[in-house]
């Protein structure tokens, strides 16, 4: 099955986890063997990504970020291509809490993408409005407006690339956006994609959901049009909870 069918489930650790969750990666490593029609992900933080490679036999582990340059003095910065040294094969960019809590610009996010592709990483690029945006009805618009300014130009990079919405709201609260709202979305973005790289091009490019993906409600979320897989916070954090939201991928007829 080519790769963008089939549904893609990321697990963002956040700032969660040491030592003691190797074993939960583990887990999530061995039974996600029973479900080769889902591509199975998470990213840990950067100090667990060498011991979760390690451990890794069939899931793909990543990072939460990385700089925009190349190596030099930037005390606590970690460049693209140490990340990819310790065995990430991804990066998530833009999520909505680096840009809120560090301040990161579009600007930013692009020349991350274009260090991270350099350094032979897949990339996953996050969007998402706020409440009150949604509020006043320009969910879209600014959502569409976020991307254009980070995405690459570049389409050969496009293979490498997976955008995430994530509306801000969504996140952590336990609300998720309803499925008409993530299918207009998601083929909002998919207008987007299609006119910057062209339709096939496109078509490789995987838009995932995220925002209290749970396994109560992947099923349904993962079976909405246009919806290529799911960006997982807190529920990505326990295998079993994790596990049942890769089920839930499993059933919808994509995969
Ligand atoms: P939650 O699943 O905890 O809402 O987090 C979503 C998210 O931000 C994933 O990147």
């Amino acid at each position: 099955m080519p790769m963008a069918e089939r549904p893609y489930i990321v697990g963002n650790w956040k700032m969660n986890g040491t030592r003691a969750m190797l074993s939960e990666a583990r887990a999530i490593d061995r039974a996600a063997q029973r479900y080769m029609k889902v591509e199975v992900a998470i990213a840990p933080p950067f100090t667990l990504i060498h011991a979760v490679h390690r451990e890794a036999e069939q899931i793909g582990v990543g990072a939460q970020n990385c700089f925009h340059g190349p190596e030099g003095a930037h005390t606590g910065d970690i460049s693209a291509s140490m990340v990819a040294d310790s065995g990430a094969k991804f990066v998530i960019l833009g999520h909505s809490e680096r840009r809120i809590d560090h301040g990161e610009s579009a600007e930013l996010i692009n020349r991350k993408i274009d260090s991270a592709l350099e350094a032979g990483l897949r990339i996953i690029l996050c969007c998402g409005e706020s409440f009150e945006t949604r509020d006043a009805g320009r969910a879209e618009e600014f959502v569409l407006d976020q991307l254009r300014a980070s995405l690459p130009d570049i389409s050969d990079a496009a293979e490498r690339l997976s955008v995430a919405y994530e509306p801000v709201w969504a996140i952590g609260t336990g609300r998720t956006a309803t499925t008409d709202d993530i299918a207009a979305m998601h083929a909002a973005i998919r207008g987007l994609l299609d006119e910057k790289y062209g339709p096939e091009t496109s078509a490789n490019i995987r838009i995932l959901y995220g925002g209290s993906v749970k396994p109560e409600n992947a099923r349904e979320i993962l079976s909405t049009p246009e919806v290529g897989g799911a960006l997982v916070g807190g529920a990505s954090l326990s295998a079993e909870s994790f596990l049942g939201i890769v089920v839930g991928a499993s059933e919808t007829e994509d995969a």
